[in-house]
């Protein structure tokens, strides 16, 4: 197929073919990589599952709508679905029977026949955490996975269920796999506006003199949704926010925010600078804990004037559940940098908004020579970055008000990806399956930083185990959240920073 030139000739192997993130998000990213001319020339695409499909014909018919229900770009633009969709293939097995791997073997081979060239061998592993485990486990047992330079596994989160389990893991993968053979996956690190934290920071030399906690009073880090579990009630029970936000996402976007700059693009130099600051977050006490985190459950309510259950009654949820879908927390990073600067967090389903944002509050001005009426609506700095739905980076500063009178007032200036470039932004998705087939890792978790993250987690899990929450469901579909959230922030003075309504498109 046209494609991408001096890329190695690919295949990529997806187990759980026929499953919903590979016709939701893979499938859809692929074909816009196509689009745009990302891939290699010498690209196959092989599903693999045991929903029987009569046909390849049939199984690209069903990508295809995926492709028109959840991607931007929905149509067959000229024939280019028709092209594209003539490189994806359907593989039935069963994966609990050894002799399935002959078969996917015999199926590699055929298909790179004729390509001249050691292809590199993706497996996607988009099924459950314990049979993507099982899985890797056959693939080495059988040799599937024996030349580590052109041979790569991708994993999707969970890993691990807490510190142990994730050390257990690591301690297989590790004793079958080279860790540059194992991508890890954390979608927020492929979302555009995280990648450009680095940016921002590293590239500028505006900011990073005053990146510190000379400057800076303290940071948060919100990510809200307005869904609730869906359909992921079973799942959900053994999670929870803690571990399916917080020990991956919002660490991670922590990391971006407070590390420090790395000498080199090389991905293990920015996953050795984010490890740095894992690592320097203080680790809970055990008393500690719920004095600094706020854990919290949807009660049944009303959102948008609908009616919602509350978590309770979700599909697969007990209905005496003490699993959270909020957690609030404070955490210092115990550095030189950000000694004694707080870094609050807060992460829930069913709230107001969809909005992940971080904030950098400055402190106040050293001096302030004005006169006091003029102060009024005087704040200190701040700087917003948006992540998403919005995609933009605001700072606010003081300007005077036009007028004989001194009076101050606080004012954005708004840097808006969607004002800026004209440019389609890549899905997460795309950058990630772009860098698995091109090999840099430098988005992806490395073993150390996921147990590093654990160990953060794991006082946090602990202490809430030996006391569950007794006052569960606590807050009500479209709020903030509990009002501890409120209160965890509210007493050093702070209150939490969301976007004002007028932003929002
Ligand atoms: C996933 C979580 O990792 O991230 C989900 O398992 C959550 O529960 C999702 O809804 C949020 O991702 P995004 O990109 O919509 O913010």
């Amino acid at each position: 197929m046209e494609g991408k030139k001096n890329q190695a000739p690919t295949i990529l192997f997806i187990f759980g073919g026929s499953g919903d993130l590979t016709n939701r998000k893979l499938i859809p990213a692929l074909y816009n990589l196509y689009l745009d001319n990302y891939l290699p020339e010498k690209f196959v695409i092989i599903g693999a599952g045991r929903t029987p499909f009569a046909t390849d014909g049939e199984y690209r018919g069903k990508l295809f709508e995926g492709v028109k229900e959840f991607s931007s770009r929905k149509d067959d633009l000229d024939g280019k679905w028709q092209a594209f969709s003539s490189n994806i293939f359907y593989h039935l097995t069963d994966l609990t029977d050894d002799s399935s791997y002959q078969k996917i073997k015999d199926d590699i081979t055929e298909k790179t026949k004729g390509w001249n060239e050691q292809p590199v061998i993706i497996f996607y592993l988009a099924v459950a955490p314990r049979l993507a485990q099982e899985l890797a486990r056959k693939l080495y047992e059988q040799k599937l996975c024996e030349n580590p330079e052109h041979t790569r596994l991708v994993f999707e989160k969970p890993f691990g269920h807490d510190l142990q389990s994730a050390r257990e893991l690591d301690r297989i993968l590790s004793s079958m796999f080279d860790e540059e053979q194992i991508f890890r996956i954390d979608h927020y690190l492929g979302k555009e506006t995280v990648q450009n934290i680095l940016a921002f920071r590293f590239a500028n030399a505006l900011f990073e003199p005053i990146w510190n906690n000379n400057y800076i009073d303290h940071v948060q880090i919100t990510a809200a949704e307005t869904v609730g579990v869906e359909n992921r009630g079973g799942y959900y029970e053994q999670a929870g926010a803690l571990r399916d936000m917080v020990q991956n996402h919002i660490l991670q976007l922590l990391c971006m925010i407070a590390m420090e700059p790395p000498v080199s693009f090389d991905a293990n130099e920015i996953r050795n600078k984010k490890v740095d600051v894992l690592r320097a977050i203080r680790k809970l006490e055990a008393d500690q804990v719920h004095a600094n985190t706020v854990r919290g459950q949807y009660a049944a309510g009303t959102m948008n004037g609908k009616n919602v259950q509350g978590y309770r009654q979700e599909k697969d949820v007990d209905p005496q559940s003490p699993v959270e879908t909020f957690v609030a927390a404070k955490f210092f990073i115990d550095n030189w940098r950000w000694r004694n600067v707080p870094f609050y967090i807060r992460t829930g389903k069913m709230l107001q908004e969809k909005t992940t944002l971080i904030t950098i509050q400055f402190k106040e001005a050293p001096s302030y020579s004005f006169p006091a009426e003029a102060a009024d609506t005087w704040r200190p700095n701040r700087l917003v970055i948006s992540i998403q739905p919005e995609m933009d980076i605001r700072i606010r500063f003081q300007a005077k008000r036009p007028g004989q009178e001194m009076i101050l007032n606080p004012v954005d200036m708004v840097f808006s990806y969607a004002e800026a470039y004209e440019e389609r932004e890549p899905e997460a998705y795309e950058t990630l399956l772009e860098d698995v087939i091109s090999g840099n890792q430098t988005l992806f978790m490395r073993a150390d930083q996921v147990e590093a993250a654990w160990k953060i987690i794991e006082p946090i899990l602990e202490a809430w185990q030996k006391r569950p929450p007794v006052d569960f469901p606590n807050y009500s579909p479209g709020s903030w959240g509990p009002e501890d959230a409120e209160e965890l922030i509210a007493r050093e003075g702070h209150h939490w920073v969301n976007l004002p309504p007028t932003v929002k498109k």
